[in-house]
């Protein structure tokens, strides 16, 4: 089938410019709107990016109307139903599912990275013991790039390969000691025969004067949440993260400011956003009342967890995400939890009532998500450092793409201006007002 191809055409002096076609596996095509500026001294103007791919990208595909999300091609659905979060970790870095010995060894050095540098600890104690653990995360990781010199060169395939590696390897650690801070207990190390679900719970909820056993569904039921997490191609923190490299800066530099995006309510930070609502409606008789503030646009209240930049159609992970919430709660007897029966309830009117249906708004990731993390037991203030854990992997695999393509050039975009039309200095005696 021939591609269609595409002019702009300026309708005052009915010159065209032919646009070419870029294309990809799945999908739209994408116009090639570089050369506009040269060409046609006219930039193309989309805040929000709703139409702009900023790259080509192997790593991860959606089509938001279907709701289709596929990680290297394979559908996360069947990958939360037979596979694990670090052979996921392999897929999304390497880009073929692991043989039995790839997958051992791949596992095996992740294992080894999971300790912190100890002078990385001390950073802790630079904050007070109330900090967010979200700007713990973006402080300590940044502060990561300030380690591992030697092996820190972008260029290199290996050295690349290290950081991945450290980064998944190191994140639950220090998002454990983020939590171990705010309650004042001691930092407890990784133990590396747990697999790494098992050994995130451990580092959160063991101390050194007792025994901890894992709950091997909470460890599962966590590994799923991981598996969903992982990638989800260019949303905000990822452009962030891409943006940030596309300049050659420190990997770790990078992956910081990702987690500085990902906290944003509008983003990772909805999942805590979700309970807080929960919190503050109550009970199920107020859901009427929320409702009517959420359809007043002069009220700014947002139906948290529900609508998406992309899925227009439902998220395809709150569908898992909600099964896996009924088999959690079940397990830990918790299924006539007050909070599920409330989230059931928003969700029933939000489906059935025409504001949601007219502006595809549906349920997404964070909508469950949050409510089996508190049944974990792990606090609101934890969600979306649970979030940016398994977003690490994503991140990398985006980092490494983008600094391996010998195409790669600095992110910069350009604007309209709206602002003072040139003008001459004033002196301050002359100076109206
Ligand atoms: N509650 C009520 N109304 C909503 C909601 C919501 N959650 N989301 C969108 N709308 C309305 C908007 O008011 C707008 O209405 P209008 O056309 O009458 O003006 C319309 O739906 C389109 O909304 P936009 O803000 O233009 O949609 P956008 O794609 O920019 O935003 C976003 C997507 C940020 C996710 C938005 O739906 C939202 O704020 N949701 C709540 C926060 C949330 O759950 N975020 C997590 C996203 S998933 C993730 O990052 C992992």
């Amino acid at each position: 089938m021939t591609q269609p191809t595409y002019s702009l055409v300026n309708n005052a002096t009915g010159e065209k410019t032919d646009l070419p076609v870029v294309s990809g596996t799945l999908g739209p095509v994408g116009l090639d709107v570089g050369k506009v500026y040269d060409k046609l001294d006219t930039f193309t103007y989309d805040p929000g990016f709703s139409s702009t791919c900023s790259c080509k990208s192997a790593i991860t595909y959606i089509d938001g109307d279907a709701g289709i999300l596929l990680y290297r091609g394979y559908p996360v659905d069947q990958l939360a139903r037979h596979s694990t979060f670090i052979e996921v970790c392999y897929l999304v870095l390497y880009g073929e599912l692991p043989t039995k010995v790839q997958l051992e060894k791949f596992d095996s050095d992740i294992r080894k990275h999971t300790m912190i540098n100890e002078s990385l600890k001390g950073f802790f104690q630079g904050f007070n013991y109330d900090a967010h653990p979200m700007a713990m995360l973006t402080g300590v990781v940044g502060s990561m790039s300030a380690f591992y010199h030697d092996t820190t060169n972008n260029k290199d395939p290996r050295h690349r390969d290290i950081f991945a590696h450290r980064m998944i390897a190191k994140i639950p650690t220090i998002a454990a000691a983020a939590y171990k801070k705010y309650f004042g207990q001691p930092f407890m190390y990784p133990q590396n025969h747990l697999d790494y679900c098992s050994n995130l719970l451990h580092m959160m909820f063991s101390v050194p004067a007792e025994p901890y056993h894992v709950d091997p569904i909470a460890a599962k039921a966590l590994d799923v949440l991981f598996i969903l997490h992982a990638d989800h191609e260019q949303n905000a923190s990822t452009s962030t993260v891409r943006l940030a490299g596309s300049t050659g800066c420190n990997p770790y530099a990078a992956i910081a400011a990702g987690i500085a995006a990902l906290w944003g309510p509008a983003h990772g930070g909805a999942n805590e956003a979700v309970l807080r609502m929960l919190d503050q409606i109550g009970d199920v008789k107020n859901v009427p009342n929320f409702m009517a503030k959420v359809k007043d646009k002069n009220s700014g209240v947002r139906l948290m967890g529900f609508g998406h930049r992309v899925y227009k159609n439902f998220d395809p992970r709150a569908t898992i995400i909600r099964e896996q919430c009924h088999k959690v709660l079940k397990h830990l007897g918790k299924d006539n939890d007050p909070q599920m029966e409330l989230a059931l309830k928003l969700e029933e009117i939000a489906l059935s009532d025409d504001y949601f249906k007219e502006r595809k708004l549906y349920p997404n990731v964070d909508f469950y998500s949050g409510i089996i993390y508190k049944a974990l037991g792990i606090p609101v203030n934890m969600f979306t450092p649970m979030f940016a854990i398994a977003r690490t992997v994503g991140w990398c695999a985006h980092w490494i793409e983008m600094t391996a393509d010998p195409q790669n050039r600095i992110g910069r975009p350009r604007q309209v201006y709206v602002g003072a039309p040139q003008r001459n200095y004033a002196d301050i005696a002359k100076r109206k007002g």
